[in-house]
């Protein structure tokens, strides 16, 4: 009898117990609901994915030698328009990464083509001419590029497509280099770079801007050749370009 009666003053004893620390837990998390567990978050690791966009990221942003490398890359074996078909060889850009000055050409002929370098031909004969007699500068000094990296079959103008296709890489180069200024030579340049209705006529001479760098449009060397009447006015806008260049601490190397 005994026995039993321990027995059921124990089991009361335990029930007792259980309710009080249940009693005593419900009133800690109604007084103090920070003391309620929270689960820690977690972060979920990077996917490949994400890390391919922030390495393209910090591509896209790069400067100086490094950016124009990336540029390149991503333009890789372009076949994103026609030009491609007919193309021995991209022709990207040539000069320094740290140019003061880039110029802007409409894009490569038959010598650009089989060489890989722009203006290499006649007229690039003349724009060496221009940027030395006039600028006092060599072509190693500046960085020069064209709108469309590919040859246009027969020298035709690129297409709007064509343009399109290859702008976002000439703008990225242009980005990379950050040179104080920039020259445009010829029409074709100057819509694609300026998107500007205002024909080289019209334009030449003045100071225009894009993304903050000042921007001076002048004729085409190729044009030169065939008009040279105009190297006149062609020299009266390299003079103005010249006096800003040294006003903002242009540099000429070596
Ligand atoms: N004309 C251009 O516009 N670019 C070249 O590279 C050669 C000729």
């Amino acid at each position: 009898m005994n026995d039993l009666r321990n027995e059921l003053l124990e089991l009361a004893a335990d029930v007792r117990a259980v309710a009080e620390a249940a009693t005593f837990r419900g009133a800690v998390h109604e007084l103090d609901p920070v003391a309620v567990p929270v689960p820690t978050p977690k972060v979920a690791p990077a996917v490949p994915s994400a890390w391919a966009e922030v390495v393209q990221e910090a591509r896209r942003v790069a400067t100086g030698a490094d950016g124009l490398a990336a540029v390149r890359a991503d333009l890789g074996d372009c076949q994103r328009c026609g030009l491609c078909e007919g193309r021995k060889n991209i022709v990207f850009g040539v000069g320094t990464a740290e140019a003061d000055l880039v110029i802007v050409g409409e894009g490569p002929g038959h010598d650009e083509d089989l060489t890989g370098e722009p203006f290499v031909g006649a007229a690039g004969q003349m724009l060496d001419k221009m940027l030395e007699k006039v600028l006092g500068l060599q072509r190693s000094q500046v960085y020069i590029l064209n709108v469309v990296k590919c040859r246009p079959p027969g020298n035709r103008n690129p297409t709007p497509d064509e343009m399109a296709a290859c702008m976002p890489f000439m703008e990225r180069q242009l980005l990379a280099s950050r040179p104080k200024l920039v020259l445009v030579l010829g029409s074709v340049a100057l819509k694609a770079l300026l998107g500007t209705t205002a024909g080289i006529m019209k334009s030449r001479g003045m100071w225009h801007e894009w993304s903050g760098i000042p921007v001076m449009p002048t004729f085409h060397p190729a044009y030169l050749l065939r008009n040279p009447d105009d190297k006149r006015k062609t020299m009266d806008d390299l003079l103005q370009l010249r006096a800003r260049y040294d006003q903002m601490g242009g540099r000429r190397f070596g």
